[in-house]
């Protein structure tokens, strides 16, 4: 099936802040076929190539490429918004309670269906996701992610340190690993993470267990926390007196690599920022998060003075809001607070292109390519009264710096997955 859409369309393709230049068609045409974008460019160069083809059209609308979401917990959802406490506290207090809720799959199944309908609501169709310790909890977002033809990785959290009732054991992270690996493997366009939690919540053995895990399935990912919260640092120092640092734990354990995403990443010094770089791992730069639980203000700047790659995660529950726009908003503001401003393009770059780099998928989605999935949001920026006000007559970058700082769902007029329509928000269903 092939068929197009017509609207104002931008991607950002490339890293602006190493020279990527924006595309974008004021007046443009996207062309699908079979679910992957054929062709992206201005109507009157394309519109008479495709006449024959229906197309669908956005007088207004502004097509950017599905968000993804570089690091993000469906098990945290009903604990959004929880009042008090930094990281640790946070943890025990409100979190770990919640988690044990799913060991009882029914429960499990309903919260991921929410959460994957959010997702898609705020224009989020890609996500790299905690689950919980139960192997049950990955089975029902997977299943749930192959229903809506979702592009989601996530993987069984190994904690067999963490809190009694919420454990695993080496041995049965192992196993339950291998089995949601083998599973999962292919199908749909789920991939698989392996998750220990945080090196506080896992024994040097199960950290040792991840990593060969990690060597011996090529395909999957390693997904965990890094250097959030000073007094999490000072505890990982404190089992590891002779660590140089706390990365240097992750990579004694052969948990530093080229497929590796950390949240967080704050309180790094300049060696562990070069390792990163050097090993070609991530950080999934989680604003609403940092600021929420008061963990301390990411240094995007220092972190591309090294290299290392970059991607926007909300960090639900610690993060306050599912949508990309409330995440690029505070991203700004930790910039305002270090003393740079984060150029709206790259923004957009670090919630699309940059979180399929760091989860891998940069060849399949993120930039609207040809030859990419066509996951995409059609924007509204005259979402709001205040939205239509500041972005009238705006230039391009002022519109979408107005949707950063004042935008939400509701400026997500629908949103679609490999060319079929998955969310519309309500008065344009
Ligand atoms: N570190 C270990 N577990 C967690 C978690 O669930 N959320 C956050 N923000 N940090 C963590
Ligand atoms: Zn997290």
């Amino acid at each position: 099936m092939i068929h197009a859409f017509r609207a104002e369309l931008l991607s950002v393709p490339d890293d602006p802040a190493h020279g990527g230049i924006p595309v974008h068609h004021p007046d443009g045409l996207m062309v699908v076929e079979d679910g992957l974008v054929v062709a992206f460019g201005a109507f009157a160069d394309l519109g008479d190539r495709f006449a024959d083809v229906p197309i669908e059209h956005f007088p207004g609308g502004m097509i950017v490429p599905g968000f993804v979401d570089a690091h993000i917990h469906y098990p945290q959802t009903d604990r959004i918004a929880a009042h008090g406490e930094q990281l640790l506290q946070w943890l025990d207090r409100h979190i770990f309670p919640e988690e044990r809720r799913f060991a009882d799959r029914a429960h499990a199944d309903a919260v991921a269906a929410f959460f994957l309908d959010e997702l898609l609501r705020n224009g989020t169709t890609s996500a790299l996701v905690f689950a919980t310790v139960h192997a049950a909890s990955v089975d029902a977002l997977f299943e749930a992610a192959l229903e809506r033809d979702m592009r989601i990785v996530s993987g069984k959290v190994l904690m067999d340190a963490g809190p009694e009732t919420l454990r695993d054991t080496v041995d049965s992270g192992r196993v339950d690993s291998e089995a949601l690996i083998r599973r999962w493997r292919g199908r749909g366009r789920l991939g698989y993470a392996v998750t220990p939690r945080f090196v506080l919540t896992s024994s040097d053995a199960q950290l040792a267990a991840a990593g060969a895990l990690v060597a011996q399935n090529p395909d999957v990912l390693m997904h965990t926390h890094l250097a959030e919260n000073h007094g999490e640092v000072a505890a990982v120092a404190e089992r590891f007196p002779k660590a140089v640092d706390y990365l240097a734990v992750y990579d004694r354990f052969g948990l530093v690599t080229d497929r590796s995403v950390f949240a967080h990443g704050i309180h790094l010094d300049d060696r562990a920022l070069a390792r990163m770089a050097a090993a070609g791992s991530g950080i999934a730069f989680c604003p609403t998060s940092n600021l929420f639980l008061g963990s301390g203000l990411f240094d995007l700047v220092r972190a591309d003075r090294y290299g290392v790659t970059v991607g926007l995660g909300s960090d639900v529950g610690a993060g306050t809001s599912f949508s990309a726009f409330a995440t690029m908003g505070e991203a700004y503001k930790v910039g305002q607070l270090r003393g740079n401003s984060l150029d709206p393009f790259r923004a957009l770059y670090l919630a699309s292109t940059g979180g399929a780099r760091l989860m891998g998928l940069e060849d399949r989605i993120g930039a609207l390519k040809v030859g990419q999935e066509a996951d995409f949001v059609v924007l509204d920026p005259a979402a709001t009264p205040l939205l239509a006000r500041r972005t009238a007559g705006a230039s391009l970058a002022e519109r979408l710096f107005a949707l950063q700082m004042l935008g939400d769902d509701r400026a997500v007029a629908h949103c679609y997955l490999q060319g079929r329509r998955a969310h519309s928000r309500q008065d344009h269903a």
